[in-house]
């Protein structure tokens, strides 16, 4: 199957299909605390935010998802649109398709077209760096959406129950580090829905990644991509490999505890972030930014680039009042504020005997 024929699949088995993960991201175990005299007003709540040197009206993205196909081009369109209103930013999904088919660069490009100041994020996976990244790709790619950042995906998972899975990542750190020299813009590291661990951060952090993106397990599984996919083509062993993993990994609130205890490089919460309160509660825990994938190519699809904006819009709102509801004029008070831990989280933190840098009250 051609890459382009993957990338609709991709977005047409997300767009459709029942793929959210089984396990949750666990937000549900996280209590911020109600304060029934927050004695501020709603409209004084401040949302701005800087990551990476660049200012946010609020502190969301839409995750990297898409590209290499006509209705990528769509899609990524209607959310550059959206983004670039409302002052936020976006990744774009892996610029590999390009690299091979120069005819699919629109399909990324059409991005900076339609968000000429907004933070854009250029994407490829770790395989293709380790496998066929060629000399002047790296420039090519920051090029073709003029991007701010490049996330460098991890999807160990992914490649190895995907019918064409690439499963190559021994070397990967050298090449990582190789690139992160000579690129002129922040390299991230970003997961892809099984989360990183504090030992994968620390090895992210030694080849000397800006950021990195948590990509936990709770929100699109693409294990379940990949067990449509399979079955849709009469590969049914592939199937039956790819539900045997659809809830493997690390959810994300596990994963940003991970990865705060052992390194204060900005961090993106993605993987299961489906409102203003989960983005309020990863900020709480350390992530600098949050970002949402699947649900907004879903708007994308059926309603456009008002559909995302609206979205995109409730979720802030969403967000504004969580921080209304507990008291915090501004994310530094949300970050002071109490929150309360499930036994689920402590046996998790004992048991990982992770150092969390804050307070928090056991239940
Ligand atoms: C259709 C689709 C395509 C994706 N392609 C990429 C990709 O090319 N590169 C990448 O880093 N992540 C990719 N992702 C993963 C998302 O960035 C994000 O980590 C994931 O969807 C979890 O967030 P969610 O639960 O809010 O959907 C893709 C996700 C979807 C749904």
């Amino acid at each position: 199957m051609s890459i382009e024929d993957r990338k609709k699949d991709h977005l047409l088995f997300s767009i459709r299909g029942d793929v959210e993960s089984d396990i949750p991201a666990m937000f549900q175990d996280v209590y911020l605390i109600h304060d029934a005299v927050p004695e501020i007003n709603l409209e004084d709540i401040e949302l701005t935010t800087v990551f990476l040197g660049h200012e946010f009206s609020a502190p969301l993205i839409v995750a990297g998802m898409t590209g290499g196909h006509s209705l990528a081009k769509k899609i990524n369109a209607a959310i550059a649109e959206a983004v670039e209103e409302l002052g936020l930013g976006m990744g774009v999904g892996s610029q590999r398709a390009a690299l091979l088919n120069p005819k699919l660069e629109e399909t990324f490009s059409i991005v900076r077209e339609k968000a000429p100041t907004a933070y854009i994020i250029g994407n490829i996976g770790a395989s293709q760096i380790v496998m066929d990244l060629s000399p002047g790709d790296l420039e090519k790619m920051i090029d073709m959406v003029k991007a701010n950042a490049l996330a460098i995906h991890l999807n160990p998972l992914q490649e190895a129950v995907q019918m064409e899975g690439e499963p190559f990542y021994r070397g990967f750190l050298d090449k990582a580090r190789e690139i992160i020299e000579n690129c002129e813009i922040p390299v991230i590291a970003k997961e892809t829905g099984a989360g990183i661990s504090k030992e994968a951060a620390e090895k992210v952090v030694k080849a000397g990644f800006s950021a990195i993106d948590v990509g936990g397990l709770g929100g699109t599984s693409f294990s379940k991509v990949e067990y449509y996919r399979a079955l849709n083509n009469g590969d049914k062993e592939m199937a039956e490999i790819s539900k045997t993993f659809s809830s493997w990994g690390i959810p994300t609130v596990f994963s940003i505890l991970e990865v705060r205890t052992v390194t204060n490089l900005p961090l993106i919460a993605t993987g299961g972030i489906r409102s203003g309160v989960d983005i309020a509660k990863a900020l709480r825990l350390g992530a600098d930014l949050a970002a949402v994938g699947r649900p907004v190519i879903q708007v994308a699809f059926k309603e456009g680039s008002q559909g995302v904006k609206k979205y995109l819009k409730r979720l802030i709102k969403e967000l504004r009042i969580t921080l209304f509801l507990i008291g915090a004029k501004n994310l530094e008070e949300l970050r002071s504020k109490p929150v309360v831990f499930s036994p689920r989280i402590l046996n998790w933190i004992n048991q990982r005997k992770l150092k969390i840098p804050f307070n928090y009250i056991k239940v």
